[in-house]
């Protein structure tokens, strides 16, 4: 007789999130006591706002957020995501068009499974988030990477875009600031890629969760705008999802709250699948994105501000080491160093040849812990988050830099 399979082939064939892993393994060795300095977070270190939490506390109090809600979210939590989106995506929607999800990990989910039908095809550009392929694959798509390495700054050029569309190209994944290379794609390029998109019926999900983390080249300068797609190119709104949550902004990780904005069709395709797998996300973390969308912007400022010190930074004493290339990252909290130079060469008795590899060995020989590219794409690169600490910052990577002298 032969033996039934214990798992569906569906999810068997799921991988565990690479970036989860690497900061556990860093959490473990952490609480045997071992003096890890972890880049491998992709989440805030700073505390929720005040005002954001008190709203939550109020939020606890008051009976009506004891019951089921609808599952597209709380209408003025719609309402505030329809603000945001005109402020800073300068799309006008109505709240009809808001689904509020589970983080925003659920919307990339949703947004695959509505869209896609079996062998549709996906231009992801690479280096790419490792949630994007598993949520393609579970939603039957086909992924077509599309890479841009350190020299072009990891933006991907409509040229590469339109050698790799073909029939079936359905979606283009669009990510600015990007994880996990931090590239964030100027107003012309994203108006170019647009066109593009457009002109060829291509659907875009566009992935904004770092929209508001964003710096300049300048340490005093104003920040560089992240330009959504649908600002620039009005005419793709009827055939783009935007996502988007509150989890980077408001070091908000752990309220599990994000939310998809698209046409009427597919927003009412997404809340139906959502009334059937989670239904409303948690009232009280709604009705504390419903106060940091609302409320002051001050602490957000604050913290980017944190980010862009801590950015120069990390960015400046990589550059020492020699053998790593270091693009300057414009947005998210990640910076992605070429580390080709340092592979199949020796350092303290190990040769690592790929980044899988040379990750290991700085976790073993200099207690830092960075997420391989392989995690993203291709070998040969790290994904350094500068999300912690000055001090514990600058203590790593000067770890790094006494390990390749
Ligand atoms: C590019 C990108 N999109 C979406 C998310 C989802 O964030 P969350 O589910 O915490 O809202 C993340 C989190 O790491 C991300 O890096």
């Amino acid at each position: 007789m032969t033996e039934k399979p214990r798992l569906s082939a569906r999810i068997a064939a799921i991988a565990e999130s690479a970036t989860l892993k690497v900061d556990a393994k860093a959490k473990a060795l952490q609480a045997e006591g071992r003096p890890v300095i972890s880049y491998a977070a992709g989440e805030p270190d700073f505390a929720t706002p005040d005002y954001i939490v008190e709203a939550a506390l109020a939020a606890t109090h008051d009976p009506k957020n004891y019951r089921y809600t609808p599952a597209a979210g709380l209408p003025e939590l719609r309402e505030a995501v329809a603000a945001k989106t005109l402020r800073d995506s300068g799309l006008e929607v109505s709240p009809g068009h808001v689904v509020v999800t589970n983080g925003g990990k659920q919307a990339v989910y949703q947004a695959f499974q509505t869209l896609l039908d079996p062998g549709d095809e996906v231009l992801v550009p690479a280096p790419y988030w490792t949630t994007y392929p598993e949520a393609i694959k579970l939603a039957g798509g086909r992924q077509v990477d599309v890479f841009a390495g350190a020299e072009q700054g990891y933006l991907v050029t409509v040229e590469q875009l339109e050698a790799a569309r073909t029939d079936r190209t359905k979606v283009l994944l669009f990510v600015s600031p990007s994880n996990p290379t931090g590239a964030l794609y100027s107003a012309e390029q994203v108006q170019a890629i647009g066109e593009w998109a457009l002109e060829h019926d291509i659907w875009v999900v566009a992935d904004e969760i770092y929209q508001n983390l964003t710096y300049a080249d300048e340490a005093d300068g104003v920040p560089p705008r992240s330009v959504s797609i649908v600002e620039a190119v009005p005419g793709l709104a009827n055939q783009t999802i935007l996502v988007n949550g509150v989890a980077k902004t408001y070091a908000m990780t752990g309220w599990r709250l994000g939310w998809m904005v698209g046409p009427a069709d597919v927003i009412k395709g997404a809340a139906n699948l959502q009334s059937h797998l989670s239904s409303n996300v948690s009232n009280i973390s709604q009705r504390a994105a419903i106060a940091a969308l609302n409320g002051p912007q001050d602490a957000v400022e604050e913290m980017r501000r944190a980010f862009d010190r801590r950015r120069r930074t990390i960015v400046a004493e990589l550059s020492k080491i020699d053998g790593m290339t270091v693009p300057v990252p414009q947005g998210a909290f990640y910076v992605y160093p070429d580390v080709s130079g340092l592979l199949g060469r020796e350092w303290g008795g190990v040769t690592p040849t790929t980044s899988l590899e040379l990750a290991d060995l700085i976790l073993d020989q200099a207690e830092v812990a960075a997420v391989p590219g392989e995690a993203f794409g291709p070998s040969g690169y790290l994904r350094l988050s500068y999300a912690l600490g000055d001090a514990p910052l600058l203590e790593g990577v000067q770890r790094l830099q006494r390990l390749f002298a």
